[in-house]
């Protein structure tokens, strides 16, 4: 075969393969950001100035901080911020996207075996954010398609006006004890899939006759991951601590937490993504550009690589006892998880109550 016949015979297989494989298909020349975060944010104004995100949460008010914030560094722009479990909001958008109905501009959310499908769906627009090249590589999609924004984790959290120091919790052992016999509260771990994934890990570690102790101190399950602190904060000690709360690394008192050491606790990206219809694609931009900056991101663990660490902790990538690249890994198994909530559903029963958006807790 002459060369100019192997070429064209090589560039009709890869169109062929790149036609059937959307993943090749996948527009991968997707330059980073060029314009300024203020260049955006007139592109954005032009839009129309308002966007729609859907965020992973249990509590209606839980993005407020975030609406207020963004509203005040880019007057003229409001955010329409939908908070609900991200297990929900993913299905209502395959219905958006079912239908060719997207009115989402952007998604934020702890359920990331989506993310993958919905690339290999080519429902998301390839964007790199200011800030991109920073981000872990763990963290993002190489085309753009998604990316983590910040990092969530769960820490072990006790009312200091009800738990003293020297006994505070430090291991998943430690709740074990006496002093939290009834006063303990817990999401469902069949409810929310990074509980599971919490209770997973610790039951690989201490056997299944730990999660017997656990029962036995007879804690209280409620739904929604906000739940258990809110309980744990009120001010009559019914419940004194918690392991499936994620109330911040600088909690405000009596609250305070802790990270194992021995056991391991979970920490992941939570992460974004663009429609690839999105009606208003540069103010979504514009957000995802503005979270990834290091003007916002602080405080908390960043997915970005040169983000200052947290007062008084490590970066992510340093913390012992966890390790944040490896719940996607775990959630795209989805049949070991359906498996692993029935074996926790057969032990407590299903989850009992409202949504946790709509429950008074
Ligand atoms: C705001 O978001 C909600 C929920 O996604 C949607 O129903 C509503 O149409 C949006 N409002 C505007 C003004 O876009
Ligand atoms: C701390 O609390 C534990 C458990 O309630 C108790 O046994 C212990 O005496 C307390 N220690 C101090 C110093 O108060
Ligand atoms: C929080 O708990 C840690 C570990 O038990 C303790 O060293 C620290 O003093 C506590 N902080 C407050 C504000 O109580
Ligand atoms: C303590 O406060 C919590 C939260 O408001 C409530 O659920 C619980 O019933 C209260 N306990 C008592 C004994 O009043
Ligand atoms: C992590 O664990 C190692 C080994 O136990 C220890 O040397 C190191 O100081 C720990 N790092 C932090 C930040 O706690």
């Amino acid at each position: 075969m002459s060369l100019s016949k192997f070429v064209t015979l090589f560039a009709s297989i890869t169109s062929l393969v790149s036609a059937y494989n959307p993943q090749l298909a996948f527009n991968n020349a997707v330059e980073v950001e060029t314009r300024t975060i203020d260049e955006i944010y007139q592109a954005a104004l032009k839009e129309g100035g308002t966007l729609t995100v859907w965020h992973g949460g249990d509590e209606k008010n839980q993005q407020d901080f975030l609406k207020t914030a963004f509203e005040a560094r880019f007057p003229g722009m409001t955010l329409n911020i939908t908070v609900d479990l991200s297990k929900y909001h993913d299905v209502n958008l395959d219905r958006q996207l079912a239908t060719n109905n997207v009115y989402v501009d952007s998604i934020i959310l702890q359920t990331l075996n989506d993310f993958p499908r919905w690339k290999d769906e080519d429902a998301l627009l390839p964007y790199k954010p200011l800030g991109y090249e920073s981000v872990y590589d763990e963290f993002k999609d190489a085309d753009g398609a998604y990316m983590g924004l910040f990092i969530i984790a769960w820490s072990e959290s006790w009312n200091s006006n009800y738990v003293n120091a020297s006994s505070a919790p430090k291991e998943y052992t430690d709740f074990l004890k006496p002093q939290f016999k009834d006063k303990l509260v817990l999401t469902y771990p069949n409810d929310d899939d990074a509980v599971l994934y919490q209770f997973d890990l610790i039951l690989k570690q201490y056997g299944y006759s730990w999660f017997e102790a656990l029962l036995a101190q007879n804690p209280r399950w409620v739904r929604g991951t906000a739940t258990p602190a809110t309980l744990v904060g009120a001010s009559n000690g019914t419940y004194t601590a918690t392991f499936t709360s994620s109330i911040g690394l600088a909690p405000s008192s009596p609250m305070n937490i802790s990270f194992p050491t021995d056991g391991t606790f979970v920490s992941w990206p939570q992460t974004g993504a663009i429609l690839k219809d999105a009606p208003h694609p540069e103010s979504a931009k514009l957000l995802h550009s503005w979270m990834l900056s290091l003007e916002h991101q602080g405080g908390g663990w960043s997915t970005r690589r040169d983000a200052p660490a947290p007062a008084g902790y490590p970066g992510i990538m340093e913390m012992n006892g966890t390790d944040p690249t490896k719940f996607s890994k775990w959630m795209i198994d989805r049949a070991a998880v359906e498996r692993l909530r029935f074996f926790f559903e057969d032990k407590i029963g299903s989850a009992q109550g409202l949504s946790p958006l709509i429950d008074d807790l």
